[in-house]
């Protein structure tokens, strides 16, 4: 197994989109089944994905940040974005949109990598606290747990015709959550 120091994080580009959505469509696969309508996983589509994510980082805005880490070989195998947080709390408040890795590649510092990179970035653009909304039954609420997020809110979606829990996690300084990452990510 290639140690992680093969492996790098570097800053998002319109070429990455392919290999971004070929993550996503995988890692949703595998993260949500079971948790999501079948019909919502199965009707995901690379294509798709790719037209979304080469339209978001072609457009991406000054205060938005998509990094990805890949192997030697340049093989995406994570990405994460993030920017202002959606629904508008405070200006100085940054979410964490997306964070996805292969399967394969779970469980190996490359999520606290990816945490750790961007905190610093948002912090660089002036964010002082950071949120991400996680769906409840997904085991990665234990993850930003582990890196110092509390529980804030939650609230029910519709998908696919289901009712779905999310829970909102934050971190009210953002300079704990880059530091709690950066001591996870193995570096
Ligand atoms: C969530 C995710 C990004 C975390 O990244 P990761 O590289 O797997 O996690 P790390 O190796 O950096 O984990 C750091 C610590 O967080 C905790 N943790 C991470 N994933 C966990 C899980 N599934 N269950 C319990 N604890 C977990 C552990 O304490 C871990 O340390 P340890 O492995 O030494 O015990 C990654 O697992 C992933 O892509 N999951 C599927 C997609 C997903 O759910 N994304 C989040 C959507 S909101």
């Amino acid at each position: 197994m290639a140690l992680s120091i093969d492996f790098r994080v570097r800053k998002a580009s319109p070429v990455d989109a392919s290999a971004i959505a070929r993550v996503y469509v995988s890692s949703w696969r595998s993260t949500y089944r079971g948790l999501l309508p079948d019909t919502i996983l199965r009707a995901m589509s690379e294509v798709r994905e790719t037209l979304f994510w080469w339209t978001a980082l072609c457009s991406q805005r000054n205060q938005a940040v998509t990094l990805v880490v890949e192997d030697q070989d340049s093989q995406v195998i994570g990405f994460i974005s993030a920017g202002p947080e959606r629904a508008g709390g405070s200006p100085r408040r940054a979410e964490v949109y997306t964070l996805y890795l292969l399967d394969a590649f779970q469980r190996r510092g490359f999520g606290a990598r990816l945490m750790s990179a961007a905190a610093d970035r948002l912090q660089g653009l002036g964010f002082a606290s950071l949120m991400v909304w996680v769906l409840a039954g997904n085991p990665a609420r234990a993850f930003y747990e582990r890196l110092g997020a509390q529980k804030v809110a939650t609230r029910t979606i519709r998908m696919g015709g289901r009712a779905v829990q999310e829970i909102a996690f934050a971190w009210p300084d953002l300079a704990f959550a880059r530091a709690a990452a950066a001591r996870d990510s193995h570096q």
